[in-house]
């Protein structure tokens, strides 16, 4: 095949079966002026299969970019997982890695305010490893029943197909959980400069086991090398004026004059037993988890250094999923990513097929003996004549009992737990993170936020403004002057008599 930098040679046109292409530039007819003749297989073929070039894409995360890289071990963790990637420093191994944003459809502009998508997967030796998290720690639901809806409420209105302040806003400030995520998303740090210059996280408290069968409960954090860059509003609509793929282009671009992006990986790990202990509830993804009391640890380091040479081979293709574990590296009681596991390789059925996983970009680069058999598009052997069934005589489809983890202990009633009522701590954080801010972060906030809320009514308004105040009473004032609204018709008596 040749590139457009490679020197001319002759590439002969064959079809997708391989027979010569006579003519590639007119069309089979009878007589010069007549009409086409069914018997050019060529047009046909073509026209066909431009109708099927395109598949979904993703219901959220459609607008992203991707590149392959090396992940090496820089320090010893191995006293809290058996995971083989980490079992020895100087370690290398195979990633591929894509970034996105969130609401934007496959053809939306980079550098919109959203949270952007973070997703990792490590082509390790016991199995590909997905980390599929986003750039930042929180998200705005506790409670994957509200998922689809806030997908709804960020995409498109159904009927002026137009993205509504009003949807946006009504459905974040009645669950008060998202304010957290939401301070993030209208912070300084709403809109990244580029994919290069942001964080990742794991978000989700995920869980570790050792050698020893121990668990112990742990979040991920990928720091970047590059530091933090991010745009304001103004920046943002003159570089999307100018250039609507500006994340694409910046990643691309480096890797390919070498500068090659590096991210730290650290892990905060909380022994088991602590879960039961901490103040606030260890498995809520609209918290974080202090740093001072469990600190980072440096595991890593990721560099991506090289494009994909076909996007969508590798970059449209790529399926990441929350459900692609290896041993050491488990799931935690979070219910968002309990929701996780099935929600992604089931969207991956319907977006790619069955046999996503033979997509070269997809595939383990370990051994693989799943005893799945057939379906669309099975391009492999398809384990010829080996039997099919489990248990036989002929020591077929064994499973692997020494990676058991230890039992996880559960208990409670099955019900609708309503966590508005048992667990309602919803302030805390985002006031925290509202008071680490500079009072010029704090100014940003309340600007972007006015601006973001923009014809939202403002009954809506008054619901964040109030909502904002039980963080940090300066934040719901700082947001009310912003709107140009008057903070005392919006608080009731609780939040007037001094909340925050
Ligand atoms: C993409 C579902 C929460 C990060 C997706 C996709 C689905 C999905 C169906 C498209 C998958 C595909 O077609 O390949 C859900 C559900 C959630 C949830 C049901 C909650 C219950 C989250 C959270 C994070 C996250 C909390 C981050 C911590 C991502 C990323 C992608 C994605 C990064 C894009 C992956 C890629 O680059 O292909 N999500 N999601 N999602 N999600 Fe989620």
């Amino acid at each position: 095949m040749n590139k457009p930098s490679d020197p001319p040679k002759k590439c002969p046109l064959t079809t997708a079966f391989g027979a010569p292409v006579v003519d590639n530039q007119n069309s089979m007819t009878a007589g010069p002026r007549g009409p086409l003749l069914m018997q050019d297989v060529w047009l046909i073929e073509k026209l066909a299969n431009l109708n099927r070039e395109i598949i979904p894409e993703r219901r959220m995360h459609a607008k992203g970019s991707g590149a392959f890289g090396t992940f090496t071990v820089t320090n010893d963790i191995t006293r809290y997982t058996r995971a083989k990637i980490f079992s020895a420093v100087g370690k290398q191994t195979e990633m591929f890695a894509r970034f996105t944003t969130v609401a934007g459809e496959r053809g939306a502009a980079d550098a919109e305010r959203d949270i952007r998508g973070f997703a990792l997967k490590f082509y390790t030796e016991e199995g590909n490893w997905d980390l599929v998290g986003n750039n930042t720690p929180v998200f705005f639901l506790r409670d994957p029943r509200k998922f689809p809806d806030l997908n709804k409420a960020v995409k498109r209105d159904p009927k002026t197909n137009l993205r509504s302040a009003t949807n946006n806003w009504d459905f974040w400030t009645s669950l008060p959980e998202a304010l957290h995520q939401v301070t993030i998303v209208m912070s300084d740090r709403g809109i990244p400069a580029s994919y290069r210059h942001m964080h990742g996280f794991s978000s989700h408290t995920y869980s570790f086991i050792n050698a020893g069968n121990e668990r112990f409960w742990v979040k991920f954090h990928i720091k970047t090398q590059q530091g933090i860059l991010n745009l304001t509003d103004a920046e943002a609509a003159e570089l999307i004026g100018r250039d609507r793929e500006s994340h694409q282009r910046d990643l691309f671009d480096a890797i390919e004059r070498g500068d090659f992006p590096k991210w730290t990986l650290y892990v905060q790990v909380m022994p088991e037993t602590d879960a039961e202990k901490v103040p606030y509830h260890p498995f809520d993804l609209t918290k974080i988890w202090p740093k001072k009391d469990y600190p980072l640890i440096e595991v890593g380091v990721m560099e991506l250094n090289r494009n994909p040479e076909n996007f969508f081979a590798d970059v449209e293709q790529s399926a990441f999923a929350p459900n692609n574990l290896v041993p050491g590296i488990s799931v935690s009681p979070d219910k968002m990513l309990q929701a996780r596991l099935f929600a992604y390789s089931d969207a991956q059925r319907y977006r790619l097929g069955v046999n996503h996983h033979q997509i070269p970009v997809n595939a383990a680069r370990c051994p693989v003996h799943s005893n799945h058999r057939d379906g669309a598009m099975r391009v492999d052997g398809n384990y010829g004549g080996t039997p099919h069934y489990e248990p036989n005589s002929f020591g077929q489809w064994q499973e692997q009992p020494e990676y058991r983890e230890p039992p996880l202990k559960i208990n409670g009633d099955g019900d609708f737990w309503n966590y508005r009522v048992d667990d309602a701590d919803y302030y805390k954080q985002p006031g925290d993170l509202f008071r680490l801010m500079t009072p010029a972060q704090q100014q940003v906030l309340f600007d972007n936020t006015a601006r973001a809320m923009g014809d939202a009514p403002e009954f809506i308004k008054r619901r964040h403004i109030g909502n904002c105040t039980r963080a940090d009473r300066a934040y719901g004032a700082g947001v009310a002057k912003a709107l140009g609204l008057d903070i005392t018709v919006t608080l009731g008596e609780r939040e007037q008599a001094g909340a925050g």
